[in-house]
């Protein structure tokens, strides 16, 4: 695509990770290999249990891998990475803190200057509507307000890569595809690289340049889809047959494996 230059932000090969617990061992993931590029938004598409956080986790630096190799900016992740942003399903914000101070975590957080990414938090709380909570305390916001703010929280610091885990996985249908459409607009405003993890094939046909489609446990990729389609991306596209030939050829790659999906 145009936005990316063919530089790998991320690079996973034949990656696997073996949970051992006291009673058994767990093969989350197998053989996974993909790269991602500059600029691009991908999605990792999988059924629950297949090893999708497991794979977010480990790019992050926040678990261990157990055989083959990932690098991130071309370092070999090996330990917490410090310019990432990561977005949970459920969202960590600070019950004591107002909007702006729970962005402006990140930067604290850091021990970046305060005054000099104080500009930044406020243009993207103004970009997801939030310009008039700034003063707010999470427990006053909606779901989806939540969430927004956890993804300007995880921007903030104007990190190369953004990381999500099923962000939309707790809201509404509604409000997650107004979700929808608020990352797009970030996204396509920052050109962040965007590794997004969701269980929902509309989301990832939708947000996507590629979607790539994990097996149930132990997962391993079985299709790395280029998503062609025209950005802005409005909702009406998820009528147009281009979108649902898409969407087609996911869900008989999950049938293929035996996932019954839905939507
Ligand atoms: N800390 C852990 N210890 C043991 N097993 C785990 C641990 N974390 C995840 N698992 C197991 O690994 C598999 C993949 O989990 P996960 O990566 O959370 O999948 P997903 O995010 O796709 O639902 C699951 O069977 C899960 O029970
Ligand atoms: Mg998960």
């Amino acid at each position: 695509m145009s936005h990316t230059n063919g530089q790998a932000i991320i690079s996973i090969s034949n990656l696997g990770k073996i949970y051992e617990t006291p009673t058994s061992s767990v093969h989350a993931i197998s053989d996974v290999s993909f790269d991602v590029e500059a600029g691009e938004f991908v999605s990792v598409l999988g059924p629950s249990g297949c090893g999708k956080s497991t794979l977010m986790m480990i790019a992050a630096g926040l678990r261990t891998k157990t055989s083959g190799a990932i690098q991130v900016n071309g370092r070999d992740v090996d330990g917490p990475m410090d310019d990432i942003g990561i977005v949970f399903q459920r969202d960590v914000l600070l019950d004591w803190a107002n909007v702006i101070d729970n962005v402006m975590f990140s930067i604290e957080a850091r021990k970046l200057p305060t005054k000099e990414y104080l500009p930044n938090a406020k243009r993207l709380l103004d970009s997801v509507g939030l310009a008039d909570f700034y003063e707010a305390r999470p427990y006053e916001l909606s779901g989806g307000m939540r969430q927004r703010v956890s993804i300007c929280r995880a921007l903030v610091h104007d990190p190369q890569l953004l990381l999500m885990d099923e962000p939309f996985g707790a809201l509404d249908a509604l409000t997650r595809e107004q979700m929808m459409l608020d990352l797009q607009s970030v996204w396509l405003q920052s050109k962040k690289t965007v590794l997004f993890i969701t269980h929902s094939i509309q989301e990832a046909v939708f947000l996507s340049d590629r979607v790539i489609v994990m097996s149930p446990r132990p997962g391993t990729i079985d299709l790395d889809l280029r998503i062609d389609l025209p950005r802005p991306r409005s909702l009406h596209i998820m009528e147009t047959p281009n979108f649902n030939a898409y969407m087609r050829e996911i869900r008989e790659t999950f049938e293929a494996r035996g996932v019954i999906t839905h939507v």
